[in-house]
């Protein structure tokens, strides 16, 4: 046992507040959260609560204005991975111009960056040939699992996703899901994930976070879970009794536009 209950993040009472027509608007208010390493973390909440905002602070984009973010590694260039909704590779390079940025921009990745290169288009199931077409050659899946492998490459202790894979179809994402919860677990890695999808989100975590409007977190569960292949994962039992106790949790803090 290395350092597997070592700390990715510790985030000490949090605020941050959005100036909006002068007023302050307060989105995070004194939050705290510990993320640990091999620990996968998901972040569930009404539109508008303040999840991205979090993952904006957490990923250095922007300024806490009280408290604070530690990240394991320090505050170096590539202590954290971002992936988005949208996947960020450049169309005007190849896959594989896009997948060797990491090494461009840090030398020491170098060495190490073609072995590993082909072991995540392996993990992910990609040929090794698609390094040579574009992204817009790409389908939606395709494009998002060259992302994460991208941000992979970089080495990061911890890794955000903002519904990485609300925008693919249902097969693409529970094969996604399972293959990016294997590589997570594999390399002992930190990651938060936020998603609007419950069954996503008890799938792939270790835990899930209610975070309310006032920006704060005020629900947790512990997910325990014995089997995690997608296939199987959502008939068991206990899937269930997670699934009803989150949405249980989870609607009081849902509005639901009168129609
Ligand atoms: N750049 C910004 N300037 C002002 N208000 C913002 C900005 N970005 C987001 N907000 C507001 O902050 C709140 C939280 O946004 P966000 O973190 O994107 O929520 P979520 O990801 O949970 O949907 C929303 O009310 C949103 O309108
Ligand atoms: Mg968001």
């Amino acid at each position: 046992m290395s350092n597997d209950l070592g700390q990715a993040l510790v985030v000490s009472a949090l605020s941050f507040a959005y100036v909006k027509e002068q007023k302050r608007q307060c989105i995070i208010s004194d939050l705290n959260l510990i993320v640990r390493q091999g620990e996968l973390v998901s972040i569930l909440g009404a539109s508008g609560c303040g999840k991205t905002t979090l993952l904006n602070l957490i990923a250095g984009l922007l300024e806490p204005q009280a408290g604070t973010i530690k990240i394991a590694g320090g505050h170096k260039h590539n202590a954290v991975g971002y992936i988005f909704q949208e996947d960020a590779l450049l169309p005007w390079r190849t896959v594989g111009h896009n997948l060797r940025l990491a090494a461009e921009l840090h030398h020491h990745l170098k060495a190490s960056i073609e072995t590993s290169l082909q072991d995540y288009l392996k993990s992910f199931h990609l040929s090794a040939d698609i390094v040579k077409k574009y992204p817009g050659e790409l389908s939606g899946g395709m494009r998002q699992r060259v992302s994460i492998i991208q941000a992979l490459l970089f080495r990061p202790e911890l890794i955000l996703l903002d519904e990485p894979f609300s925008a693919l179809d249902f097969y693409t994402k529970l094969r996604l899901e399972s293959e990016f919860y294997g590589l997570i677990k594999k390399q002992n890695k930190a990651a938060i994930l936020v998603t609007h999808d419950i069954d996503e989100a008890i799938a792939i975590s270790d835990r899930v976070l209610i975070m309310d409007r006032d920006g704060k977190f005020s629900g947790e569960f512990i997910v325990d879970l014995k089997e995690r292949e997608p296939e199987d994962v959502r008939g068991t039992p206990e899937f269930a009794i997670y699934f009803h106790q989150i949405w249980s949790a989870l609607k009081s803090n849902i509005a639901y536009e009168a129609s």
